[in-house]
């Protein structure tokens, strides 16, 4: 960076502003509905102060290789990313955790744009972090207080993205990083994106993958060795924690993690299932409300897909969107894709 860039850079804070689309009670009175269906889907484990916090302690515990990886990645390839995406554009990151990726982004973006304007008087990017939960909101603004930044923070769910969409300025780079794209029905989450970017937007996002195998041994080492990644004890309390924080013992129930097969309409893919199972009569009580449990339930959770690079390649395709810029590690295990709606 040339030294007026720098001085830029240092400049006082921008604007801020945080938007709030869901309500505060929200995550007990959905826990409770859910745990009495038997469910507990994943976002219910990153809501209120100690949701946060988990994640927070289980992301820097350098036991949860794959963000870990990913953000490697992003740094490692951020220049020649950044070389697609227009200057201009504003920054809307979603599901954006402690925005730590989102702030690489930032900053080379706001090189470019200081490259390509250095005369200009201030150059102020627009920066949208969005989360289900507000601290995560709070932590993704506070990561770039230093940046000549102007930040709208939105607590919501990526599902709302029609409402959400109103707050931010167009053209967007809209990402979802931490192989958040995994953990969504492929056509659903790329139909809901394709609907609400408009013509000139852009998609960016980065998954955890199966490398492409040859051989049986091949297979079966890929899938040992996804379930080794989620399967540490770490990871596995981060999982039980809603049941304990609200009074289960950690012997009355087991987590399980299992590696299936589901049909798609491009062929078989391979998807993370995760449950935890009731091993004794037990209950909880959330909120005002019990729940029961008997002896042999099972809690179905949320899942990760494992695709192959192709895989994700085709499902793009299907729903309508053109690569502009695929990465693929060299090991085959991690991608970062930037798309654009095919016109
Ligand atoms: C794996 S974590 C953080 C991922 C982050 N992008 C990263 O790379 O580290 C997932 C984040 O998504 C948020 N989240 C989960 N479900 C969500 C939803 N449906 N809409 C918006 N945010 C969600 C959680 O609160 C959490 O901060």
């Amino acid at each position: 960076m040339n030294s007026t860039g720098k001085a830029r850079l240092e400049q006082a804070p921008e604007k801020e502003e945080k938007i709030i689309t869901i309500s505060e009670k929200d995550p007990e009175e959905r826990l409770y509905e859910s745990l009495k269906n038997h469910e507990l889907p994943d976002y219910l484990l990153y809501t209120g102060v100690e949701g946060a916090n988990n994640w927070l302690k289980l992301e820097g515990s350098g036991t949860c290789p794959v963000a870990r990886q990913l953000k490697i990645m992003l740094e490692e390839n951020v220049v020649s990313i950044i070389r697609f995406i227009p200057a201009c554009m504003s920054l809307v990151s979603v599901e954006v955790g402690s925005g730590e990726k989102e702030r690489v982004l930032l900053k080379e973006l706001i090189k470019k744009k200081l490259a390509e304007n250095p005369a200009s008087e201030k150059v102020s990017t627009r920066y949208y972090p969005v989360d289900i939960n507000s601290q995560f909101v709070d932590a993704a603004l506070e990561k770039v207080k230093d940046l000549p930044v102007e930040k709208k923070g939105i607590v919501g769910f990526i599902e709302d993205m029609p409402l959400l969409k109103k707050h931010w300025h167009l053209p967007v780079l809209f990402c979802i990083l931490g192989n958040t794209f995994c953990n969504y029905e492929p056509e659903f989450i790329l139909q809901l994106i394709h609907e609400n970017l408009e013509q000139g937007d852009l998609f960016f996002f980065d998954a955890n993958l199966l490398p492409a195998q040859g051989s049986d041994e091949e297979t079966q080492s890929a899938t040992k060795s996804i379930l080794g990644t989620y399967a540490s004890r770490k990871n596995a309390l981060f999982n039980m924690y809603p049941l304990l924080q609200y009074g289960m013992a950690p012997n009355d129930f087991d987590f399980e993690l299992l590696l299936a097969h589901v049909d798609s309409r491009i062929g078989a893919l391979y998807r993370t299932q995760k449950s935890l199972n009731i091993l004794k009569d037990s209950e909880i009580r959330v909120g005002e409300e019990t729940i029961c449990f008997r002896e042999g339930d099972v809690i179905r959770m949320g899942f990760t897909y494992k695709y192959t690079y192709n895989q994700v390649l085709a499902f793009l395709d299907i729903c309508g969107f053109e690569v502009l810029k695929a990465l693929l590690s060299e090991d085959g295990t991690n991608a970062m894709i930037l798309a654009n709606k095919r016109i």
